[in-house]
């Protein structure tokens, strides 16, 4: 009995330390050092039980109206996850590219979408600070858990304006467990500056979703 009590305490111990560390060390260290989140954690982030009960991908993939042909950038993708519930919706002829600056996780999903054969997810390594995308050329582009991360969040910001149609929409979504998580108030000052305009916002404190169109 002795013996289950020790190992009860000891993982609620651990499990403790390991949010303590998470939400409050991790969030005070990147406050002051900017660095990409390694692909390891990128794969802990993105987890069964935030798939179903805190963020849904069907759900995120629902407020984006995506419609078929579209094309869509998601910056940081990540596992690819939320990535595959917006390629079946903009399915036939749209197009995902699953952008990020990391190689291993560009990899990573190069693997899967191959596995999976998934005909219109495309990773790509590339810069959110200088798009390889033509001016007004995609549809909607969506970061995830993304955008505080990237330096210089508001030239991240006039970059995305660039390469979005005239009618094209902006979704960011964040979870407060994320290290970098931001205020909403701080990504509606941050999206105001780089010329967006709020189109509708979803969730709570917890977890939000906020579309912005250019205009
Ligand atoms: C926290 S992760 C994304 C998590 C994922 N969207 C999810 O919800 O599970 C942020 C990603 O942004 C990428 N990133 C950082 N700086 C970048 C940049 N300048 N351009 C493109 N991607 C960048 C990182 O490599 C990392 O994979």
């Amino acid at each position: 009995m002795l013996f289950w009590h020790f190992i009860i305490y000891g993982i609620a111990i651990v499990f403790v330390i390991f949010i303590f560390f998470f939400c409050v060390v991790l969030r005070i260290i990147r406050r002051y050092y900017h660095f990409p989140i390694p692909a390891v954690l990128t794969r802990v982030i993105d987890n069964p039980w935030r798939r179903r009960f805190i963020q849904k991908p069907r759900v995120v993939a629902d407020r984006l109206k995506l419609e078929p042909g579209m094309i869509v950038v998601e910056i940081g993708p990540g596992k690819g996850n939320y990535t595959k519930a917006f390629a079946e919706r903009v399915l036939p002829n749209g197009k995902v590219y699953a952008v990020d600056i990391s190689e291993s996780i560009i990899e990573y999903l190069k693997k899967r979408v191959e596995e999976e054969e998934i005909p219109n997810i495309i990773p790509k390594i590339d810069n959110a600070h200088n798009f390889s995308f033509a001016d007004e050329s995609v549809d909607r582009v969506i970061a995830i858990a993304c955008l505080p991360e990237i330096p210089e969040p508001v030239r991240v910001l006039k970059e995305i304006r660039r390469i979005l149609k005239p009618d094209g929409l902006l979704s960011l979504s964040e979870l407060a467990p994320d290290p970098d998580y931001p205020r909403r108030k701080t990504v509606k000052q941050w999206t105001n500056e780089a010329g967006f305009i709020l189109q509708s916002e979803y969730g709570n404190w917890f977890v939000y979703q906020i579309n912005f169109c250019k205009s």
